[in-house]
């Protein structure tokens, strides 16, 4: 087939030379070989080349740098399409007359995979990634990956990498089917030629997918592809492409190739204009931007290798998790020897229940404890590189344990506080080496959520920040860059977000419609659900202690003391907002709980009205954008995506929609601003438009106007 395509550029990121009779195709594309429209371009000629030039009696095809190739070109999706389409490329490889093998190191992913599928042999080496990640970024494979991968490793093998989006290593991939052959050292060259020659010295032929018989026991093939879309209706809720997945799987048992091919197109096509595409690409980007601080770009981060913990509660045995389980050494403080004890017994259960679920062996425990100590005394931290406290959320009781920081840590080392809401200048001004102080915020639990809040007070030198970040990747989270404030990003946008939600409750929404609807919004629980499992009592202590500074003016619902009055702080009191009858996990509306708030709506001289759920989300989703949009304002967060971020891996915003501000882009910020200024009519102290928000309207920008001029 002839294929529409211009000129390869002048300096192709596709070079060829032949190594004899083999034609060495170098995919040359940094940083990870993705398959724009200059690659493609350089594809197609190359396999022209081959089939033009007589002394070629193969073609092999090979990464530089330090993969094969990493998928489509993320960046060109959502711009006009530029010919050659990646199909036609591949269905260009796969008729080649002349055998074509692939070689491949480090990263085959998406349509990376999709070239070898369309290639007629495979060779990995260790360290090989092979994937089918679309699903990730809201799409499907979209370059013959769908009707090829089931030919050749079956439907249920095909449908399980498809859906998952995971990554298998070499072996596995043997295992599979996807690749015929793993080299014995990971020289990719040297093995591709090798195998290329041992190849052609057997006169091997030609050996399109398209032919393979993956898909032959068509009653197996059925029964994966039914099984797959009954567990992918049931675990993919709201998600567009997992079903379009199994679709095509489908397709690729009931119909020719081509019609297939054609099938997946069409789904492709319709995955790549959804909003979910859209906002997974965002989050995917943004990942990766939100890391690249401004101090890690002009500090050297400092070397860590010993870590203090001090508190061994609920935050502090879990931060002791997550940095024994990136292999540093930890060292943890406690007041005395029964807290020290339950402290470490806190670590240890952690890993008991890995043992107990078969996911962790005994002496593996034993090989991390070793690395863990704790003590009552300060001067046990006299080494450690790195300090982080998590005891009360006290000011005196923080800067009585600063104080001893400054007695015993050597200089350099960096003294970093767990506080949720606290003022860390004002921890760092009371000790002496202000520069070395940081916030490090973690969510709970430390050692799973993926969030940590890098908090930046004003004293802090610039390695120290830097060294908060390498942090973060050592224990594979991802790092936010925050201001001080009350809250920093996340806990103050939640704070107002969750204000909103109890004015809808006291006006006449129940928390269970609330939390519905939110649910149904995307997120994992609503605000009531998630109250009950942190424990009421927590938000309850705030408020009292912020009682004297509250605007009186402010509006302040008070049914959460009520319930907490009587003692119900949620699950592990048996009752909160729901009911936990004997340890349930799942809670069940409260017909007190409701009388309790219906008595509250007559004590506060409301009439409650009702709201749909879409009304509730506008109104939920307002209040987190617009305390979004001042939080950027105020350069608490640097970027809009920061915020993005924090809400996605912190707070379990639905990654498909990009992140709030991400959506306040979908939906329109003017929309936004209208709703706001709707909501304000009621109740104007609450509803202040963000003076970002202002100016962006009247600007007609967006909030992504903004993540990329930073
Ligand atoms: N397109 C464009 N840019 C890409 C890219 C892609 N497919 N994959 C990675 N990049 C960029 C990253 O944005 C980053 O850019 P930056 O340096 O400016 O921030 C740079 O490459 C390096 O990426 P990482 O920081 O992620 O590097 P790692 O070494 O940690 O990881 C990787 C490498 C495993 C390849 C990882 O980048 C990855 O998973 N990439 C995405 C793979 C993927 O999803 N492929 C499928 C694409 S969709 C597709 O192919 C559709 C097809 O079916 C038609
Ligand atoms: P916790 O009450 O479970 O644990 C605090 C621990 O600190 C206790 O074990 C206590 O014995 C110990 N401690 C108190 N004073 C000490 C001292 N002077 N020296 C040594 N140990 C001392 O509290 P939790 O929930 O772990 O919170 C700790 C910090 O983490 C607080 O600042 C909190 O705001 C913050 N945080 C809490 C989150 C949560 O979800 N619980 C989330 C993020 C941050």
């Amino acid at each position: 087939m002839a294929i529409e395509t211009a000129a390869p550029a002048a300096f192709s990121p596709v070079t060829h030379e032949l190594r004899g009779k083999v034609l060495l195709v170098t995919v040359d594309n940094p940083p990870v070989n993705a398959l724009g429209v200059d690659v493609r371009r350089g594809l197609a000629a190359a396999i022209e080349h081959a089939e033009t030039d007589a002394t070629v009696q193969a073609v092999l095809i090979v990464g530089a740098g330090r993969n094969f190739i990493a998928g489509a070109d993320i960046r060109e999706f959502g711009k006009p399409p530029q010919p050659p389409a990646l199909p036609d490329v591949l269905h260009r490889i796969e008729a080649s007359h002349k055998p074509v093998i692939a070689a491949i190191h480090g990263a085959a992913l998406g349509g990376g995979l999709e070239v070898a599928l369309a290639a007629h042999y495979r060779l990995a080496v260790a360290g090989a990634k092979l994937g089918l990640p679309e699903v990730q970024l809201g799409l499907l494979p979209g370059a013959g990956g769908t009707q090829r991968a089931p030919r050749l490793i079956g439907a249920e093998a095909a449908l399980s990498l498809m859906l998952s989006g995971r990554h298998v290593g070499a072996q596995e991939a043997l295992k599979l089917g996807l690749v015929d052959r793993v080299g014995a050292s990971e020289d990719i060259l040297a093995e591709g030629l090798a195998y290329a020659q041992e190849l052609l010295a057997s006169h091997a032929h030609v050996r399109r997918t398209r032919d393979a018989q993956g898909l032959a026991d068509r009653a197996a093939s059925q029964a994966a592809i039914d099984a797959a879309r009954a567990d992918t209706a049931k675990k993919s809720r709201g998600l567009f492409s997992p079903l379009k997945i199994v679709d095509c799987v489908q397709a690729a048992l009931d119909e020719s190739f081509e019609e297939g091919l054609r099938f997946e197109r069409k789904q492709f096509l319709a995955c790549l204009e959804s909003p979910q595409r859209a906002g997974l690409v965002h989050a995917f980007f943004a990942e990766r931007e939100v890391q690249k601080a401004p101090e890690t770009k002009s500090a050297t981060p400092r070397a860590i290798e010993t870590v203090g913990v001090i508190g061994g509660g609920t935050m502090g045995a879990g931060i002791a998790v997550a940095v024994l389980d990136a292999g540093l050494a930890v060292t943890m403080i406690e007041r005395d020897d029964a807290a020290l004890a339950r402290g470490r017994a806190h670590v240890e259960k952690v890993y008991d229940g890995l043992i107990a679920k078969g996911r962790m062996k005994p002496e593996a425990k034993a090989q991390i404890l070793a690395r863990f100590s704790g003590s009552t005394s300060y001067d046990a931290l006299a080494n450690v590189d790195l300090v982080i406290e998590a005891v009360f959320e006290d000011m005196a009781v923080k800067q009585a344990v600063f104080a001893e920081l400054d007695r015993v840590c050597k200089p350099g080392a960096v003294l970093a506080t767990n506080t949720s809401y606290l003022d860390i200048d004002a921890i760092a001004a009371s000790i002496k080496r202000p520069q070395d102080v940081v916030g490090l915020h973690f969510f709970s639990p430390a050692n799973i959520m993926k969030l940590l809040e890098v908090v930046v007070p004003k004293a802090v030198s610039a390695d120290v920040v830097a060294t908060a970040f390498e942090l973060a990747k050592k224990l594979r989270k991802v790092a936010v860059r925050a201001g001080v404030c009350d809250g920093f990003i996340g806990n103050r946008v939640l704070a107002v977000y969750r204000t909103a939600a109890d004015h809808l409750m006291e006006d006449g929404a129940s928390p269970y419609q609330i939390d519905k609807a939110v649910r149904e919004f995307g997120f994992p629980m609503g605000p009531y659900q998630v109250s009950d499992l942190a424990g009421g009592d927590i938000g309850w202590a705030t408020r009292k202690r912020r009682a004297p500074t509250r605007d009186p003016k402010a509006r302040y619902v008070q049914i959460a003391d009520r319930l907490c009055e009587r003692g119900w702080f949620g699950q592990k009191t048996g009752r909160g907002y729901y009911l936990y009858p004997e340890g349930a996990r799942t809670g069940t509306p409260d017909p007190e709980v409701e009388a309790i708030i219906a008595a509250e709506r007559e004590r506060a001289g409301i009439t409650p009205r009702t709201f749909t759920d879409e009304e509730i989300i506008r109104r939920y989703m307002a209040a987190m954008i617009n305390e979004g949009a001042n939080v950027v304002h105020e350069k608490i967060a640097l970027r809009p995506l920061d915020v993005d971020m924090t809400f996605i891996y912190g707070y379990g915003f639905p990654r498909y929609r990009g992140g709030p501000m991400k959506y306040a882009d979908t939906v329109g910020l003017a929309n936004v601003l209208a709703d706001i200024r709707e909501f304000a009519k009621e109740d104007p102290l609450f509803w202040r438009p963000s003076p970002l928000l202002v100016e962006l309207v009247e600007r007609g920008a967006d909030f992504a106007s903004l993540n990329q001029t930073a």
